[in-house]
């Protein structure tokens, strides 16, 4: 990494009450590799390149592309995503492998006659697919960082297995195709594969995809050559030009074509780097939001009195010494920083995100200074000063320290439904991520303005925050992120807080009742299912100081994390929400938990 720029961003966060806190575990070996995913046979896949010698990257790599497989709703050939790598070395890197808008792009094409937003455009049919960035994401992380002990073909070999013996649905698969919109969006070819005879596969029942098999084996066989040309690209583009545009019957072309898919590339860039309670955090930069809002909040939060206020809301007997204070300034603290997501982030190689400058220790004290007892639910996004899920995350760890941290998504559950004729795999919806008319919701209700229009080749800007922190000695103590749109920004914030701050246990803190504040909408949601739901008297005392809530009666996101405690013990956790599963070398994978019942 640059070190000017890296010493410039710590600086921008280095703020009084962390130096010198933090732990030290230099000497303490890891006593075991982890990975955590959405789906066991992932993690398990995972688990068995890291005992067979792979590092890191090449586990995350065989765990993504069997999630490819067993995990239709998010993992992906046919989307794309962000990886965070941190090597033992102390290096760092951030590949994005974002999709990008195909050079045809045309937000006109998303509107009716009367100019107005067609929604369905930018979620279902052919306008709504970005060129998909994960072959090549997966190719060069290892590439760029595999240890050397697996060829590339070897690592697919997993999830080629999985795709031609096939595996058996499990309760959340299962749950999800019994969803109405789900089976309306999809084409026939996935139809055919998800609903066999009409009906939705069930618990058990054995999923084998030939088709897909085909297209892993000639990823495996010629590496990215072989899905963004040839006959797998071949397909993609014919499958685009037979689908129906939503309210203009066939479309009369597909945005993306042969040449957008052979020119697509990767780009690498620096991690945004950050502090927090003597933790050094690595962050996705833009066209990610996460890391710059996730840094944000944690600089704003970090000069307030954490610790007494922990105290004064363990000895008022508030549930995991969580009190209403505390959340209060949670809660404004994402909503200021949620509001210059919405202004200034985008993709970088289009808009200058003014990242500096939101997160200088100047900006940071003033949002920090502007929190009073009241919510101000009517702040303003920085101004210049001459003017103006599906997702799916897994975290890997090995022995020797290395981590990735990798989010990679089709945006909508089964992306926009569209399965690729003679490719077995599913395209995204990933081009509503753009603010296509300024000021108008997309399907998350974010909005966005110049900075996040669609633009040929521009990536849409995203939520997906793979984050890794590193102790005041240089060693990774902890590798986290989730999908879920822009509560994947929150949820990954508030387990780390919970750890950090509060001193949760990591299964607690993951397990344990959210809330999500996005600016606009001026509401912050609470999940108030009946387990583990938030005090009822917190609720109220938040009410009291201004602060509009929503109460959900279901759970967000879905955080896979792993947490390396000060004698170099592994903890991981995945997100009881969904059926993800933790796994730890030498002793196996956790037991997925079960959908809710209706
Ligand atoms: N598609 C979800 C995100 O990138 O934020």
């Amino acid at each position: 990494m640059d070190v000017t720029r890296r010493a410039l961003l710590v600086g921008a966060l280095l703020l009084a009450s962390c130096a010198g806190g933090g732990v030290r575990f230099d000497e303490a070996p890891l006593q075991r590799g982890a990975v955590v995913s959405e789906h066991p046979l992932a993690t398990q896949v995972g688990l068995d390149v890291l005992a067979r010698g792979g590092n890191a990257a090449d586990a995350a790599v065989a765990t993504a592309l069997a999630l490819a497989v067993v995990y239709p709703v998010a993992g992906n050939l046919g989307g794309g995503g962000f990886a965070l790598w941190a090597g033992a070395d102390g290096a760092e890197e951030a590949l994005d492998f974002r999709e990008t808008a195909p050079t045809s792009a045309d937000a006109a094409a998303y509107l009716d006659e009367e100019g107005r937003f067609v929604p369905a455009r930018s979620l279902v049919g052919p306008l709504a697919v970005g060129v998909p960035g994960s072959p090549l994401g997966l190719h060069e992380l290892w590439r760029r960082h595999g240890s050397g002990a697996f060829t590339w073909a070897e690592l697919v070999q997993p999830a080629l297995r999985l795709a031609r013996e096939g595996f058996a649905v499990d309760p959340w698969l299962a749950d999800d195709l019994t969803d109405e919109e789900v089976r309306a969006k999809m084409n026939p070819t996935a139809l055919a594969l998800f609903y066999p005879g009409g009906a939705p596969l069930e618990v058990g029942d054995r999923l084998v995809q030939p088709v897909l098999a085909g297209t892993l084996a000639r990823l495996a066989a010629e590496g990215p050559r072989g899905f963004y040309g040839g006959p797998v690209a071949e397909a993609l583009v014919g499958e685009l030009a037979r689908s129906e545009v939503p309210g203009l019957g066939r479309a009369t072309r597909g945005f993306c074509t042969l040449e957008d898919l052979a020119g697509y590339a990767i780009a690498v860039r620096e991690p945004l780097v950050g502090q927090f309670q003597g933790h050094e955090l690595f962050a996705m930069p833009p066209p990610s939001s996460g890391g710059l809002v996730i840094l944000q909040v944690l600089g704003v939060l970090e000069g307030l009195p954490l610790s007494s206020e922990v105290e004064a809301a363990r000895e008022a007997g508030w549930r995991d010494a969580l009190g209403e204070r505390m959340v209060h300034w949670w809660i404004e603290a994402l909503r200021m920083a949620f509001a210059d997501r919405a202004e200034h982030m985008g993709d970088p190689d289009f808009h200058d995100v003014p990242v500096r400058e939101l997160l200088s220790p100047a900006w940071i004290t003033a949002r920090r200074t502007s929190i009073s007892e009241r919510a101000r639910v009517d702040v303003a996004p920085w101004a210049p000063p001459h003017e103006s899920a599906q997702t799916t995350h897994l975290s890997v760890l090995d022995r020797a320290g290395n981590a990735v941290s990798m989010t990679t998504t089709l945006n909508g559950a089964f992306g926009s439904g569209l399965m690729v004729r003679g490719g077995g795999f599913l395209l995204n919806n990933e081009l509503d991520d753009f603010a296509i008319q300024a000021g108008v919701p997309n399907q998350f209700g974010l909005v966005g303005n110049e900075a996040n229009a669609l633009r040929p080749r521009k990536r849409p800007l995203s939520s997906m925050s793979p984050t890794i922190a590193r102790d005041t000695g240089g060693r990774v103590c902890l590798v986290i992120g989730s999908p879920g749109g822009p509560r994947i920004i929150t949820a990954t914030l508030q387990v780390m807080l919970r750890v950090w701050v509060l001193g949760q246990e990591l299964g607690d803190a993951v397990r344990s009742p959210r809330l999500h504040q996005q600016w606009s909408p001026q509401a912050t949601r609470f999940e108030a299912h009946e387990d583990g739901g938030w005090p009822p008297a917190l609720l109220e005392a938040l009410r009291e100081r201004g602060q509009p809530l929503e109460l959900l009666d279901w759970g967000f996101g879905s955080v896979q994390a792993i947490l390396v405690e000060p004698d170099g013990s592994v903890r991981a956790a995945s997100d009881p929400r969904r059926g993800g599963a933790a796994g730890l070398e030498g002793l196996g994978v956790t037991a997925p938990a079960l959908p809710p019942r209706d």
